[in-house]
């Protein structure tokens, strides 16, 4: 499944763990850990698709590498490697320009590992691993102690107990505390006199996690942010992005293009079934001729329903983020996770307004407003895949929240749900 950066790099190290097969999408530069991973004895390959299907051997499983470890700059591949060394019974070397934070050396002595590092610089660090680690317990006061601890209680007997002062934990332990769970770890976290304590026990059977891909489904009325949160959510979790609208617009504009009416069904049909991909990248989709009519063409089920393949096919791969009004009713019923955005009517016609006048299109805010009403009314109302939310999407009214606001919102839910 694709995963954020903070939550990938947990899921390569935990695939690398886990007996058997995982498959995993994720964006950036995972070379380091996937020269690690081979080097300790699980492979990894990218599929055509461009997913990586890692086979890790199971956790205490880990052959000892022939060579050394570099680690690069990556302070946190520098932690999770060192908590994954000194809780194995093997010798290995890792190297790189990241420093190790002070309390390391320490705290892989109190797992069992014996360490050796020349006296001045940090690296390169010489581990041999515990033969029966032993579970950290700490108050953390720097993240990538954290990790290690977390990493090394994974095979150690009994549970790891990690304290943090304050309520928030750092990005980098609730990314690793979710995906953890997702490869079937045992972890718990509380609040407990002020920290948050999380508790993990030692020797899980991980599970491998292959995932269909990711879809999101974002639904609601005309203007009201649906687009622009679509597309940053597409870029944030690297997926390939669908504006649906342009499908209902492209068939209205077959529809004229052949001195057609919007409101001849067999027409619409028609044109719905001749539609190329390359008809939703015309430039002449938006404006008030249009809008009207893809409402009016997106009304006949015949018309909708050679449309769906199209949507389906579009997120068969990589998964993507879809926007439209019955994503997540009828194109994706299934999807994780859906949003339903909405904002007043009165600011959704200001948008369109701001949007027209950036364009350089003269147009009168009532008329917009108006207009707007009767396309509401026409997509809630028709009988065929109707506008409404689904029953389990999340309703986001962007009429106070900005851009950002909107997306900082809905990138939170699914990192929450991920
Ligand atoms: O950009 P705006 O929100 O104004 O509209 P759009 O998303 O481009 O959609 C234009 C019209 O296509 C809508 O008024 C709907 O009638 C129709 N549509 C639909 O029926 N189903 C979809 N999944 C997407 C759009």
């Amino acid at each position: 499944m694709p995963y954020s950066d903070l939550a990938a790099r947990w899921a390569f190290l935990l695939a690398g763990l886990a007996i058997g097969e995982s498959r995993i999408s994720a964006r950036g530069d995972h070379s380091a850990m996937i020269a690690a991973l081979g080097a300790l004895g699980a492979t990894a390959r990218q599929a055509p698709d461009s997913t990586w299907v890692i086979n890790g051997r199971g956790i205490g499983a880990l052959t000892e590498p022939d060579t050394v470890l570099d680690v690069g700059a990556d302070g946190w591949l520098l932690a999770a490697l060192a908590g994954l060394l000194a809780s194995h019974p093997i010798f290995a070397v890792l190297t790189g320009a990241a420093s190790l934070p002070a309390g390391m050396k320490a705290m892989l002595q109190l797992i069992g590992a014996r360490v050796q590092q020349p006296a001045s610089l940090g690296m390169p660090m010489a581990i041999a691993g515990a033969r029966d680690a032993l579970p950290i317990d700490i108050e953390v006061t720097e993240t990538n102690l954290a990790v290690t601890a977390l990493v090394a209680g994974l095979n150690a007997r009994g549970t790891t107990r990690l304290a943090f002062t304050g309520t928030v934990l750092p990005p980098m332990i609730a990314h690793g505390i979710t995906t953890l769970r997702g490869f079937g770890a045992e972890v718990s976290d509380t609040v407990e006199a002020g920290q948050r304590v999380i508790l993990l026990r030692g020797q899980p059977d991980l599970r491998c996690v292959v995932r269909p891909a990711l879809v999101i489904a974002v639904d609601g009325p005309a203007a009201a942010g649906k687009g622009t949160l679509a597309r940053r959510l597409a870029a944030e979790f690297g997926l390939p992005y669908l504006d649906t609208g342009l499908l209902y617009r492209a068939v209205a504009r077959l529809v004229f293009d052949a001195g057609g009416d919007p409101g001849d069904e067999d027409a619409a049909t028609g044109a719905a079934r001749r539609l190329r991909p390359e008809d939703t990248a015309r430039s002449d989709l938006r404006g008030p001729p249009v809008d009207g009519a893809a409402s009016q063409v997106g009304a006949y089920p015949a018309v909708r329903a050679a449309l769906v393949d199209f949507q389906r096919q579009f997120a068969r791969a990589k998964g993507g983020v879809l926007d439209g009004r019955d994503i997540g009713t009828v194109i994706f019923p299934d999807a994780p996770i859906k949003f339903f955005v909405t904002a007043s009517p009165s600011a959704r016609s200001r948008r369109r307004w701001l949007e027209l006048q950036a364009r350089g299109v003269a147009a009168d805010l009532d008329q917009i407003s108006a207009d707007m009403r009767v396309r509401d009314a026409n997509d809630a109302a028709r009988a065929a895949a109707p506008m409404q939310a689904a029953a389990d999407a999340i309703l986001l009214d962007t009429t106070d929240l900005d851009a950002d606001g909107a997306f900082e919102f809905a990138a939170e839910a699914v990192r929450a749900r991920f």
